[in-house]
């Protein structure tokens, strides 16, 4: 009977709720962080994994939808409306269930995974395919909540924040302090923002001794902030990261210059290397866009930006189920074999 009850009942006295605010939760938050055994070999530093993963619809998102889908209900809406690169489109359309409410989620057309794609489809959202990238599909869902009966519920709007913010509170909890960096990949830049805020909110009542330098990665064909102008045709195999104009630009910025941390980018090549890495030798499966934290910290290690000896977080963002192709890609083709153990053990390599 001592399950976590999600990150509105855990960290209640930080969020904003009262008595009477109707809790919509999957019980999100309370993810493992798992130590990196590998990358703290090659760091020389003692690394761990915030894995978003397990989040109840296998991201991040799921922190802040709680706090959105709750906001929503409790101002009485009947509809919400998201724009997505995939992730919040399908944590939006769980907790919309949950909520008894009804989702529309706008995608850029071609450029979603899978496996998101199904979550939303499943949890019977009404979903509008844009022809456009994720900023125009984010224009367009700005403008359908100023002018029709829907709540807009994408990191634009600050409960999310304030759901996502958690993911600090946790870490803190778990290591008794704040790390010496946090390390995230970015996007529309909330996650970021809200882990800043997070860190900060600690420290100020005394419950960390400091905060973390704060580091960002973007993929290089979506790297507006490091280019420092909008990205018009954003690239990347990490869809959940194809962003030319992110939302909370200047909060990321301020994160960045507030903690002394950076904003860089990792290459499609380097995401993808990290994420075999995670997967074949930290057994943790994360989405490309995920992999993108730790290409970034193994990208800065090599260029001598790591000193040895410190506690660094990676988070990675969402399960890598939910866009297997990359994992099944270039893989071996597994060899079929007959009902036979001397043949499945010579295959095997066994014998
Ligand atoms: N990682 C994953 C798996 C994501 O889905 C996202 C964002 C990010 C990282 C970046 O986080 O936007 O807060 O900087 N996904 C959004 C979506 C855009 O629609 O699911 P951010």
């Amino acid at each position: 009977t001592h399950q976590w009850r999600g990150i509105i009942e855990e960290y209640r006295d930080r969020l904003p709720v009262s008595d009477t605010t109707p809790v919509v939760t999957l019980r999100e938050g309370g993810t493992p962080l798992v130590p990196a055994q590998v990358l703290s070999e090659r760091t020389g530093c003692e690394v761990h994994l915030k894995v978003e993963g397990a989040n109840p619809t296998g991201s991040f998102k799921d922190r802040g939808m709680t706090m959105a889908i709750t906001r929503a209900k409790e101002e009485g809406a009947k509809a919400v409306i998201c724009a997505s690169t995939g992730n919040t489109s399908a944590s939006a359309a769980a907790y919309a269930v949950r909520a008894g409410m009804v989702s529309a989620v706008l995608v850029p057309q071609g450029k979603i995974a899978l496996g998101k794609m199904g979550q939303a489809l499943v949890h019977g959202a009404k979903i509008l395919q844009v022809d456009g990238n994720f900023d125009d599909c984010l224009t367009l869902a700005r403008d359908l909540s100023d002018n029709y009966p829907v709540s807009l519920v994408n990191s634009v709007n600050p409960v999310r924040i304030e759901g996502q913010k958690t993911a600090a509170f946790e870490i803190v909890d778990m290591l008794g302090d704040a790390p010496d960096i946090h390390v995230l990949p970015v996007g529309n830049a909330g996650n970021i923002t809200a882990y800043w805020k997070g860190y900060r909110e600690y420290a100020a009542d005394g419950l960390a001794t400091r905060t973390p330098r704060m580091w960002g990665f973007q993929a290089s064909g979506s790297a507006p902030i490091v280019r420092g102008e909008v990205v018009k045709d954003p690239s990347t195999i990490a869809t959940a990261i194809r962003i030319g104009n992110p939302a909370s630009w200047d909060f990321a910025l301020a994160a960045r210059d507030e903690s002394g941390g950076f904003i860089d980018e990792v290459t499609d090549r380097e995401i993808l290397r990290a994420y075999r890495l995670l997967a074949a030798q930290e057994g943790v499966f994360v989405e490309p866009a995920s992999a993108a934290s730790v290409a970034g910290l193994l990208k800065a290690a090599e260029q001598g930006k790591v000193d040895p000896g410190q506690r660094i977080v990676c988070t990675v963002t969402g399960n890598g189920l939910k866009d297997p192709d990359w994992a099944v890609a270039g893989a071996p083709q597994p060899v079929t074999v007959p009902v036979d153990a001397a043949t499945a053990a010579e295959r095997l390599g066994l014998a």
